[in-house]
């Protein structure tokens, strides 16, 4: 079956009492038994949900897994799997430009507790190397990575990491499975936020964890129902209506996002343009080989000072200024104000988050309206630099 195909049949056959095509959603909290203990398979819905489980089932179908758990938010996801395979003392390798919320999870919560966080830079795979030297329990990444689109190489990530007897763990809310499939690449766990491209209508927080082997995901499933941070019913029927428009979603994500590149890459404002698919992007080969497509996300350095960027991200008629991504509507972003607010600004620089960068998160609009809005801000900072 393909991708596309699977996105709506994948564990979704009609409703076997009505025939209705589409399942209802089962919302309760528990389930009549028959004799005490005696039941059709749930108990109780933090455990198990019948529209959670479809869900799962359709989610681990499209990362090519065997087993899914999905939770409240895409970090209640992270957790379990932290909570699962990191003890005092035991250490976790991330890059240097990990997802800013994994990053506080790891610092604020799990360093407390007794983890060793090494950030490294995976580009380099002699420094990843030394760092697992150290023997870590988990490598993790992501690809591409947020805000700057920076591109690592899966497949010598988890040879490096599985040489060292570490878990990998990718996080695939940027690709989707629909252009990128880690499992098959050789990682073992994956961890989505359901809450970007999977729902995709900018209407549900939701996380959640994909694995093939049974005894890599049995702790994070046992976690799911021991920690309860589990979705409601309804956001999981909402998920289930949204992934099924994955496929034509993310293509027009996918050309929507290319057609910008294009654009700012010709315009005189524009300093540099992060953009997987860009010849010029440093992680372009490697994105050809492990993608089908170069996602839908771009960023952008602004030729202009910081309040030219906070004036032209608040400019624009259809991209709105707003945290998250995703989403079928179109959303933009200046990370240093926003989503990286909380990094120090030296640590920024480091990681090259310049105060002009920009990052947009174009929607399933036609690629004309958003280039020619893109393009009319740009000219009115022109105008007034
Ligand atoms: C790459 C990545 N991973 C994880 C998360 C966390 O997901 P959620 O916001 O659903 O908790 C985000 C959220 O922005 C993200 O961008």
């Amino acid at each position: 079956m393909e991708f596309g195909t699977r996105t709506i049949h994948a564990g979704q056959p009609s409703e076997p009492n009505t025939g209705a095509v589409v399942a209802p959603i089962f919302q309760t909290t528990t389930y009549q038994q028959i004799a005490p203990g005696e039941h059709h398979g749930f108990d109780y819905t933090r455990t198990s949900n019948p529209t959670r489980k479809r869900l799962e089932t359709v989610l681990a179908d499209l990362e090519g897994g065997r087993h899914c758990a999905v939770f409240g938010s895409g970090l209640a996801a992270e957790n379990a799997i932290l909570q699962a395979y990191l003890k005092p003392g035991d250490v976790i390798v991330v890059p240097v430009d990990v997802y800013g919320g994994t990053f506080r999870l790891l610092h604020k919560v799990f360093e407390p507790l007794g983890a060793v966080v090494r950030r490294v830079d995976f580009s380099d795979l002699s420094a990843l190397e030394q760092a697992v030297a150290e023997r870590p329990k988990l490598v993790w990444l992501e690809s591409p990575t947020n805000p700057r689109l920076l591109v690592y190489d899966i497949e010598a990530v988890t040879r490096v990491a599985h040489a060292a007897g570490a878990i990998v763990v990718v996080d695939n809310t940027f690709a989707t499975p629909y252009f990128q499939q880690p499992l098959a690449l050789g990682a073992d766990l994956v961890v989505q936020s359901v809450t970007k491209y999977l729902a995709g209508h900018l209407d549900v927080i939701q996380g959640a964890v994909i694995a093939n082997d049974r005894a890599v995901f049995e702790p994070v499933g046992f976690l799911q129902n021991a920690l309860g941070g589990v979705p409601s019913p309804f956001d999981c029927w909402l998920t289930l209506r949204g992934v099924k428009t994955l496929e034509l979603r993310m293509e027009r994500h996918a050309q929507n996002a290319a057609a910008i590149a294009d654009a700012l890459q010709r315009h005189p404002k524009v300093k540099r343009v992060y953009y997987p698919g860009l010849p010029s992007h440093p992680g372009h080969a490697v994105a050809k080989r492990q993608m089908t497509g170069f996602g839908g996300m771009v960023s952008f350095e602004l030729d202009g000072t910081p309040e030219e960027a906070s004036q032209f991200v608040s400019s624009l008629t259809y991209f709105a200024l707003g945290e998250s991504l995703g989403g079928v509507r179109s959303l933009v972003c200046l990370p240093c104000k926003m989503t990286h607010a909380a990094i120090p600004a030296e640590t920024r620089a480091e990681l090259g988050l310049s105060d002009t960068l920009i990052r947009l998160s174009p929607g399933i609009e036609h690629p004309r309206d958003l280039v020619g809005d893109l393009e009319a801000s740009l000219d009115r900072v022109g105008a007034r630099g």
